[in-house]
This record gives structure tokens, C-alpha cells and sequence, in this order.
């Protein structure tokens, strides 16, 4: 592991908008830097870097971070290689952490194993280009299937003698253990002996999304029924494939540049494919798709359209790779090829131009799709139909977003030709079904509590919430530091014995004042990543009683930072849009402080104890004939706290 000081150094160093200009044309805009984001095509630049806070953000694609996050997202380094990458550029010195000796012993192996699959790559990519046998059995195979030389190189394709163990003598007389060639399944060791498990094939590496050879996957050259078509490298430390997709490397440029990704069923699939110019492709190796495989996808792009042979018999399968790309909140799209061809005979039969064409023309988004399977199935047959439906709505039900869940309901109320009510009924009982469930497989959530409420009414309670807590975090961030004068409204009661408010001011500064209060009313956010980052704020301040910004969002885990920096960079917006030139006036944030911490911290309470209250009164109702005395004070106690915030509320706007 990277020591934390090489790390800080790292980041003390490294200047976001000298790294950034690597990659991207910037120009200086007041304080700031600004360009053509380099994720999307556009003409006019809302891509903003800020030398002061040393984050940036693209406002066309809404991503956003650190100077590492930028690498990340960019580079689609992982976070080690960001900091290596970094240490390069500025000649900073990598310093190791001591590891224990079995962390050593593992990092070692798994280094032992990389090797290993590096070395048979290059082994077999030379067997196939320079030797007589290589050349006249494994190359010309694939100039057969229509690969040029170039394409071989690339994928850096092999050949596998076949011979027992022509590969294993070679590596172990270059000096390579036995134990790592069996480890990574390249070997197979019997008793005495070791065979070649590749014997007689064509070879496919399959790589990491950093390029790395993790393990093979070898395909037979005679038509023998007896052997498998398609032999891979077992499981192992460095491969595990439900978690790697086969061209990701090759591909993951092209996937975020065209913001979508074509997913076929074959090695050949993805390399005729690349070949003819469409290189956003990847494959699942003839696996079902997995969470793991589409979210390696996810981290480049929000959109995957999943290509289907043919003659695909299992196409019922299939479908549930789907429903998974849904419940991750991606929009899939479904192309299938005309009977009798996969994507890698059409490619090879067809221009570029035929290609894309008939992806245009025939990608539909899955509720078309499978409405048209129904078409081709028993139009007329109402129970299928009725199945059908209800399908649809299935899948629907697995998209996280409410708008495109209801956008959905409406095209296939259309198509089906169904009214929309009944479809979100459906839905609705999806829904509640799904959270049963839920609650069964977690007993230990409290959800006596539980409101049961439509989708609708739920998403926007969500809301008010997230913005209030947003905006917490925001002032946390901005002003967190800053001592400020608050007002604040003490209980008290007067001669005639009547409860009322006394005003009192006090200063403290603005974080303490958030903390104190919030935790007043023994509330939490219900936000997850809010609460996570609104408890590392409050313990930085606490510790330092300065907040460096910088220094914060760098030592938070890359997702956490770019959530931040979108908080930050906000207002930079109005920069970008050139208002203030045009005398548009833009509220500075620095007005009035106090008051909006205030504002806020009394909105979130009220809305959080008005939320409690529901809850109660509903577990009242719900546990009616039981003892509910305890809920009853709770009530009137939450009543009583709401009624004093309200009017505070007031006092303060
Ligand atoms: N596959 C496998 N083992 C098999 C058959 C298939 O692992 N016995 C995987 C391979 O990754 C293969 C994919 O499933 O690429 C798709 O299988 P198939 O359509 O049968 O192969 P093609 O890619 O069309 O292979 P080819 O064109 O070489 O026949
Ligand atoms: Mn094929």
C-alpha cells in the first residue's frame, strides 16, 4: 500500500488545473478555469476547474471532484494508480507501508500470478505469429474468421501448441513455479505429470480495465463434439469472471466518449466488432450478466445496449440481465440480429455504415422489446398478453428513478394499449411486495414505523429532506469555521405563569451551533452519504477548528469527495453562464450567514419531528388495544417541541 504521507504529498503537490491541462484546453475565466468538457461532444465550454478550492466540474455531465477524481474518471485509473500517476508526474517518491508479512505473502502471490498470465500471453501471441505451426494452424484460423494483423495485435491473440506441455516445460525452464502455473489454471498437474490445459487452441487473454492479463479463454479449432468449444481459465486470486468483462480495456475510451456500450456474447463478437470501427464493446463470455460486470460499465457510462444473436435460445434467460442494468439505474436498450447471424457475422458481412445503421434502426428500449416478442408470440391471446403486462411492469418496477418509472408506465400504457391507472396500480403492489420482502430479509430494521405511501408521495417527502440536508452540509463546508452571532430563543416562563421565548444572543461558531442543535432533537439524516460526510465534517472542524477544504476533500473517499465538490461548485455556475457581466445580480453567499444556518437548521428539525409525529400516530393506531400510553406522551412531547420551532422559525424570517 501507498503511505499516507506520500499520499498527502502527493496531494499538497499536485496542482488540478496543471494535471487537468493535460487533457483539456483551459482558459483562464476570473478566478477560475474553464473549457470543453472532455466527457461529452460540446460547443461552448461548461467544464470549470478552481485553482482556489482544487476541484473541478463538468457541468454538462454533472461529474465532478478532486484532482485523483479527475484521473479516475478520466483515465478510468483506479485510486492507487491516480497517486502513482501523480508521483510521476512530479517526481515524488513512492513510499510503501510496512505490510504484515501475510498481507506481503498475499500481494506477492497475486503479483506471482499477474506474471505468470503475462508471460503465457506473450508466449502464446508469439507461438501464433512466429512459429511455423503458429502461423500455419492458429493465424491462419484468424485470418479466416476475418481478423487482420493489426486486430491480432491489439487483442494480442495466441496460439497453444498442441502438444502435453509445451507451454509449462517452457515457463518453468524460464524460471516460473509450477504452484502459479497451476494456481492460474494454466497448467494442470497430475501425480508426477503437467499437461497444458490450452492444448490445440486459439487464444482470447482477458484483461482488466487497467490492461492487466487476469486469464484466457481458448477456443477449439476441430469440430469435435466431445471437447468444448470454449475452454477459461478457472477461477482464481487474480480472476474472477463474474467481475471482469472481456474487451473492457479496448473499450473503455470509446464507452464513456460515446456514452454507451454495446454488450454481445463473444469473444469474436467484441473483436469484429472493434475491428469494423464500433469499439464501445465489451462481452460476458457467454456467463449470465452479473451486478459486477455492469457496474465496471456503470463507472463509464449510464447506457448499455445488450445485442442478441439470432437463434438466441435463451433469450427468457437473458432478459434477467436486464431487470440487474435496471435496478442499477441504467437505461438499457435491446438489439437482436436477424435469424441465423451474431453480431460477429454481421459486422464481418456488412460496412460500418450497414452496421450502425441497423443498431440505429433496431435498438428498442426494453418495453418495445418486449412488447414485440409478445407480437411475434400470441398478439390475440389475452392471457399472454395479460403476462405480458405484467412483465413489463416487473422490470419498471427495478428502475430506481420515480420520473423515468413513470415516464415507462406511460409508454407502455401506449403500446399495450392499457390505462395508465391500472399499470401504476400494479406497480404499486410490485413495490410493496418487494419492500415486504425486504423487511423480512432484515429483521433488525424498525419498520413497525413504517408508513405505507405511494411511490409519488414518498419521492417528494424524500426530497425536502435531501435539499435541507444538502444544504446543512453546504453551510458546514462554506462557513463551518466562521464564528457568528446567532439568536437564539430560550424557554421560558413569565409572572402569570405563561410558557414564552426569550430571545438571547449568543456566539458560537457556525458548525458547533448546527451539531448542537441537531442533536437536540436526537435526529439523524436520513440521508446515508450525507450523514457519512456530515459526521467526518463536524470531527475535522472539532479536531482542527479549521476546516482546510482542500486538505478535507482529499482525504475522503473518491465518491464522497465528488459528491462534495458538486455542493461547492455550484455557484461557480453563475461564473460560467457569464451573468455577472451581464449585471445579472447573484445573491453573495456570504449574506447573511447566520440567518441561513438558522433557517435551515429549524426547517430540517420541523420537518424531521413532523415526520416522527406521523410515524407515532400511525404505530397508535396500528397497536390500538395494546399499551400506547408511551407513544401518546412521545407525541405530545414531539407536539410541543414542533409548536417551539415553528416559532422560532418565525421570529428568524
Ligand atoms: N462460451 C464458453 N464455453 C462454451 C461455449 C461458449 O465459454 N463451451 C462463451 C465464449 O465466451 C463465447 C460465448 O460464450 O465467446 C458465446 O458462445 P457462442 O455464441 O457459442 O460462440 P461464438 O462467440 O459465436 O464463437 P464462434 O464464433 O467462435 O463459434
Ligand atoms: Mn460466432
Amino acid at each position: 500500500m501507498i503511505s499516507r504521507t506520500t499520499i498527502d504529498n502527493v496531494f499538497e503537490t499536485a496542482r488540478v488545473e496543471e494535471v487537468i491541462g493535460d487533457y483539456v484546453q483551459l482558459k483562464k475565466s476570473g478566478s477560475n478555469f474553464k473549457g470543453l468538457s472532455p466527457f461529452t461532444d460540446e460547443r461552448s465550454p461548461s467544464f470549470m476547474v478552481s485553482p482556489v478550492k482544487q476541484i473541478w466540474k463538468d457541468f454538462s455531465s454533472g461529474k465532478g471532484g478532486n484532482v485523483v477524481a479527475f484521473l479516475m474518471e478520466h483515465e478510468h485509473f483506479t485510486y492507487p494508480e491516480a497517486i502513482k500517476y501523480l508521483a510521476k508526474k512530479y517526481g515524488i517518491e513512492i513510499e510503501e507501508t510496512v505490510q504484515t508479512d501475510e498481507m506481503k505473502e498475499a500481494a506477492d502471490e497475486r503479483e506471482s500470478l499477474y506474471l505468470v498470465s503475462e508471460f503465457a500471453k506473450d508466449y502464446f501471441h508469439n507461438t501464433l505469429l512466429n512459429t511455423d505451426i503458429g502461423k500455419a494452424i492458429g493465424h491462419s484460423y484468424f485470418k479466416e474468421r476475418g481478423f487482420t494483423d493489426e486486430t491480432i495485435k491489439t487483442f494480442q491473440l495466441g496460439y497453444s501448441m498442441d502438444e502435453w506441455e509445451a507451454f509449462t516445460s517452457h515457463a518453468i525452464k524460464k524460471g516460473y513455479k509450477l504452484e502459479f502455473l497451476e494456481k492460474t489454471g494454466l497448467s494442470i498437474v497430475k501425480g508426477e505429470k503437467q499437461f497444458d490445459r490450452f492444448k490445440g487452441r486459439v487464444m482470447f487473454p482477458i484483461q482488466s480495465m487497467s490492461g492487466r492479463t487476469l486469464g484466457f479463454g481458448g477456443r477449439i479449432l476441430k469440430t469435435d463434439k466431445k471437447a468444448a468449444k470454449y475452454l477459461n481459465s478457472p477461477e482464481s486470486d487474480i480472476y474472477h469472471k463474474s467481475k471482469v468483462l472481456y474487451g473492457i480495456y479496448h473499450a473503455k475510451q470509446s464507452i464513456a466518449k460515446e456514452d454507451n456500450c454495446f454488450l454481445v456474447e463473444g469473444y469474436t463478437d467484441v473483436i469484429q466488432f472493434y475491428q469494423s470501427g464500433v469499439k464501445n464493446v465489451v462481452s460476458s463470455s457467454g456467463t449470465a450478466l452479473t451486478p459486477d460486470q455492469i457496474r465496471l460499465v456503470n463507472r463509464l457510462t449510464k447506457n448499455i445496449t445488450v445485442l442478441f444473436d439470432g437463434d438466441a435460445a435463451g433469450l427468457r434467460a437473458s432478459l434477467r440481465g436486464v431487470d440487474l442494468i435496471l435496478e442499477q439505474g441504467m437505461n438499457v436498450r435491446i438489439c437482436t440480429f436477424p435469424e441465423g447471424e451474431d453480431p460477429d457475422s454481421f459486422a464481418k458481412n456488412n460496412t460500418l455504415e450497414q452496421l450502425t445503421t441497423f443498431l440505429e434502426e433496431n435498438a428498442k428500449d426494453f418495453i418495445s422489446f418486449k412488447a414485440s416478442i409478445l407480437a411475434a408470440d400470441a398478439k390475440n391471446d389475452p392471457l399472454k398478453k395479460a403476462a405480458t403486462i405484467r412483465d413489463m411492469v416487473e422490470s419498471i418496477a427495478k428502475i430506481p428513478d420515480v420520473i423515468k418509472r413513470e415516464v415507462y408506465i406511460q409508454e407502455c400504457s401506449r403500446i399495450m394499449d392499457i390505462s395508465e391507472e391500472v399499470l401504476f396500480n400494479t406497480l404499486a403492489q410490485i413495490l410493496q411486495k418487494v419492500q415486504r420482502d425486504a423487511n423480512k430479509q432484515k429483521p433488525d430494521a424498525p419498520k413497525p414505523f413504517d408508513i405505507v405511501s405511494t411511490p409519488k408521495t414518498a419521492a417528494k417527502k424524500v426530497d425536502i429532506l435531501w435539499e435541507l440536508e444538502r444544504k446543512i452540509i453546504e453551510l458546514l463546508l462554506l462557513y463551518g469555521d466562521e464564528e457568528e452571532e446567532f439568536e437564539d430563543l430560550l424557554l421560558e416562563t413569565n409572572e402569570e405563569g405563561e410558557i414564552g421565548l426569550k430571545p438571547e444572543k449568543v456566539t458560537s461558531k457556525v458548525f458547533e451551533k448546527i451539531f448542537l442543535d441537531l442533536q437536540d432533537d436526537e435526529v439523524e439524516f436520513a440521508n446515508e452519504e450525507f450523514k457519512d460526510v456530515y459526521y467526518d465534517i463536524i470531527a475535522h472542524l472539532n479536531q482542527k477548528q479549521e476546516v482546510q477544504l482542500t486538505t478535507f476533500l482529499n482525504q475522503l473517499a473518491p465518491e464522497k469527495s465528488a459528491a462534495i465538490s458538486t455542493i461547492l461548485m455550484e455557484d461557480e455556475k453563475y461564473v460560467l453562464h457569464d451573468w455577472e457581466r451581464k449585471e445579472i445580480y447573484v445573491r453573495k453567499k456570504k449574506h447573511g450567514i447566520s440567518q441561513m444556518v438558522s433557517e435551515t437548521i429549524l426547517n430540517l428539525r420541523r420537518h424531521l419531528i413532523s415526520q416522527k409525529i406521523v410515524e407515532l400516530s400511525t404505530s397508535v393506531k396500528e397497536n390500538a388495544g395494546t399499551d400506547t400510553k408511551e407513544f401518546l406522551q412521545s407525541i405530545i412531547d414531539y407536539q410541543g417541541l414542533k409548536y417551539v420551532l415553528t416559532e422560532k422559525l418565525r421570529r428568524v424570517l
